[in-house]
């Protein structure tokens, strides 16, 4: 999915994708546009990196929404809750799934085979 959605992305020159729109415009100013955390809270944060394949706070679904929608009070990482809309941050959610698969350096084999 994440290599369909890429070709869509540069073929259509911005993204098409709810979740990146809304990590780009709400998310990216703390975590990058890569999802990598080289921003200046990342400097002083990395756990703020959402690309490692690491997540301290879980990685399914639900632990990854839960962290978006409630914050950590104590960290930077503000609570979506009312800020964003439910399917929001559903999508942002998927879309911090997809960040370590889109992080890597080299696209995934099947995005270079034309269908
Ligand atoms: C003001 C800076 C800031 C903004 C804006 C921000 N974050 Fe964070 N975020 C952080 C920091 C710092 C952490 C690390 C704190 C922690 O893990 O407890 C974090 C942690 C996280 C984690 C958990 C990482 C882990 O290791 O489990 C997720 C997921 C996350 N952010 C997603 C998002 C999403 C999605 C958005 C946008 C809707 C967002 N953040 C906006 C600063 C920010």
């Amino acid at each position: 999915m994440a290599a369909a959605s890429t070709v869509l992305l540069v073929a259509c020159g911005g993204p098409t994708d709810p979740g990146e729109r809304v990590f780009l415009r709400k998310c990216a100013g703390c975590h990058g546009r890569d999802g990598r955390g080289r921003t200046r809270i990342g400097a002083t944060h990395p756990e703020a990196d959402l690309a490692a394949g690491v997540l301290r706070h879980g990685e399914d679904f639900e632990s990854i929404r839960r962290i978006i929608a409630r914050g950590n009070p104590g960290s930077p990482m503000p609570a979506y809750e009312g800020r964003l809309s439910p399917a929001e941050i559903d999508a942002v959610t998927r879309y911090v799934e997809e960040l370590p698969a889109r992080a890597r350096p080299t696209p995934a084999p099947e995005a270079a085979v034309p269908r």
